[in-house]
This record gives C-alpha cells, sequence and structure tokens, in this order.
C-alpha cells in the first residue's frame, strides 16, 4: 500500500465515524474501480474480458457478489451454478482474485449498486464548450421566452438583460447576465440556473426552474453572449 493510498484509507475511517456514505468513500471506490476492474469491464458499455456489470446488484445477490470478487475461482470450484456457466461463458478467462480488504470489496458493491461510473456521468454537468448551435439556439429562445420551459414560470428575459448581437435585450428587474458566465465559470452556473434564482419566479419552487437539458442549453447561450459581447465595463463610460 502506497503512503498516499494509506493516508486516503485514515481520512475515510475518520470519516466513516462521523458521516454516513461519504463523497470521499465514493471517491475511493472509483478510484478502485478504475484501476482493479475497468481493464476487464464496463459499467452499462458492453462486455469486455468480463460481463458488463451494469445491473449486477439486480442478476446477483450481495453474498454472492462479495465471494465472487474475492475469489471467482472458489465459487466455481464450489460448483456453484451461476459461477459455472459465466466461466463457460466467458471463454474458461479467468477472473483474478481480487486481493482486498472486505471493507473494499463491500464499497465496491455499494458502488455498482449505485450506478458506478455511470452516475458519475451522469451527475457532472455538461460544460458549455461542448455545445452545439442547436444547443445555443435553444438557450436563447428559452431565455427570451419564444420556447417555454417544461417547467413553466417567467422567462429569463422577463427579468434579466443578455446582449445579443451587439444589443441589449430583456428587462431590467434582474442583472445583466451579459457576462454571468465569466463570472460563475462553467460548474457553478450549472448549479446556479437549476435553483429557481428570485422567490416566486418560478411555478414550481421546489423543482427548480430548468430541466438539466435546458439548463445546459442556456448556459451555452450564455457562454456565447459572454464571449460575443463587449468586454465588461464600468457603467456610463462607453466606448
Ligand atoms: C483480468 C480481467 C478481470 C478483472 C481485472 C476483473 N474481472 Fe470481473 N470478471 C472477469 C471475467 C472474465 C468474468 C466472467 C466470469 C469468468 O470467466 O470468470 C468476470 C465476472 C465478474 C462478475 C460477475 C458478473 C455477472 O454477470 O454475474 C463480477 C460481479 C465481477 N467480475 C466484478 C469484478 C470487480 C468488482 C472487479 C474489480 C475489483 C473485477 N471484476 C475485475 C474478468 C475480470
Ligand atoms: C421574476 C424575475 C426573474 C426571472 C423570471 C428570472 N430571474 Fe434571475 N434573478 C432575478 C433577480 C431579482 C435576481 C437577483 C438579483 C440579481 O442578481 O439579478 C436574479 C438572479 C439571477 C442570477 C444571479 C446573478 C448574479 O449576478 O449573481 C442568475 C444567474 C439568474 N438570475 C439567471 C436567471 C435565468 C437563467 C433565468 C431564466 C431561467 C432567470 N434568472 C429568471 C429575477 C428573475
Amino acid at each position: 500500500m502506497t503512503p498516499i493510498r494509506a493516508q486516503f484509507r485514515a481520512v475515510i475511517c475518520g470519516a466513516a465515524l462521523l458521516l454516513p456514505a461519504t463523497a470521499l468513500a465514493a471517491t475511493d471506490s472509483a478510484a478502485l474501480f478504475a484501476k482493479k476492474c475497468s481493464g476487464c469491464h464496463t459499467y452499462g458499455k458492453g462486455d469486455r474480458v468480463g460481463p458488463d456489470l451494469k445491473g449486477v446488484t439486480n442478476r446477483r445477490s450481495r453474498a454472492w457478489l462479495t465471494s465472487w470478487i474475492r475469489s471467482s475461482q472458489k465459487v466455481v470450484e464450489a460448483g456453484d451454478p451461476i459461477a459455472t456457466t459465466l466461466f463457460d461463458k466467458y471463454k474458461r478467462e479467468r477472473m483474478p482474485d481480487q486481493n482486498l480488504p472486505a471493507e473494499d470489496i463491500a464499497a465496491l458493491v455499494d458502488y455498482l449498486a449505485a450506478g458506478g461510473p455511470a452516475a458519475a456521468d451522469a451527475s457532472r454537468p455538461r460544460h458549455a464548450s461542448t455545445a452545439t448551435l442547436a444547443d445555443i439556439a435553444l438557450g436563447r429562445e428559452l431565455f427570451l421566452g419564444s420556447i417555454a420551459a417544461k417547467n413553466g414560470g417567467a422567462s429569463c428575459g422577463s427579468c434579466h438583460v443578455v446582449q445579443v448581437d451587439g444589443a441589449s435585450t430583456g428587462a431590467t428587474f434582474g442583472s445583466d447576465l451579459t457576462h454571468v458566465y465569466s463570472r460563475f465559470q462553467d460548474a457553478a452556473l450549472s448549479l446556479a440556473l437549476r435553483r429557481p434564482c428570485f422567490p416566486r419566479a418560478f411555478d414550481k419552487d421546489t423543482a427548480g426552474p430548468l430541466t438539466a437539458d435546458e439548463a445546459f442549453a442556456v448556459k451555452a447561450f450564455l457562454r456565447q453572449a459572454d464571449r460575443a459581447a463587449s468586454p465588461q465595463r464600468p457603467k456610463g463610460r462607453p466606448r
């Protein structure tokens, strides 16, 4: 065990006393999966050397998974019917025994049950630089209200101004959002766009004003507005 890993584990053990399933623990099992398992297994991307592990926690019991990951050959040799079928199906390719402590195996099974690497992909918002022109156009329509957001509510442009094609458009009840992308940066703006920015501005305060796809489109539009507009300058000093 490398010192860094030992340190990391110490942090997790300390945290585990105080907190329920923590982000730290999730990070650790993600790293473990990437290092020890992803060479042979995908999660939702098809079979590789071994089977796709998506849904494996529904197909198999926790006890079975724990014994299997510890030593697949012991389970095969014990004549377990699932294990022998798998072993034959995967051309008797032997999954190496995993010399892992019980808590690491438990963490891996939890990680797979919680959606594995796919869950992390889904919860990390896409960066606005990956947007297509269509995404940006949709964001503009949503912002200005020519397309209604799924959750309803007033359009952004009914309260906020943004500079589009050199001209300011929208209303001035809220702040000018032309350079909000630079001010917030990508990830923070994603979070902000999923929350109601102003009480009672939206029909469903709890649901958030925009769906994930809509928020992505609006963010992409705001990024483009930020880059296209003249740089921010003090008020009342036109160039
Ligand atoms: C060198 C390749 C390899 C590595 C590394 C590997 N596996 Fe496997 N795994 C396999 C193969 C091949 C099978 C199919 C059964 C067999 O042939 O033994 C399998 C089967 C499985 C199964 C049963 C799947 C099912 O559909 O029931 C699980 C669960 C599993 N592996 C989990 C893991 C985990 C967790 C790790 C990392 C700690 C891991 N494996 C690392 C090759 C590998
Ligand atoms: C009913 C009016 C209203 C509507 C509709 C509205 N906002 Fe706001 N918004 C405000 C007010 C008021 C504030 C707080 C003051 C400010 O910073 O502008 C605010 C704040 C914000 C902020 C933080 C600005 C900053 O500089 O800190 C962002 C980002 C934002 N709104 C985005 C949006 C987006 C995107 C939409 C459309 C989905 C939207 N707003 C719809 C009124 C509104």
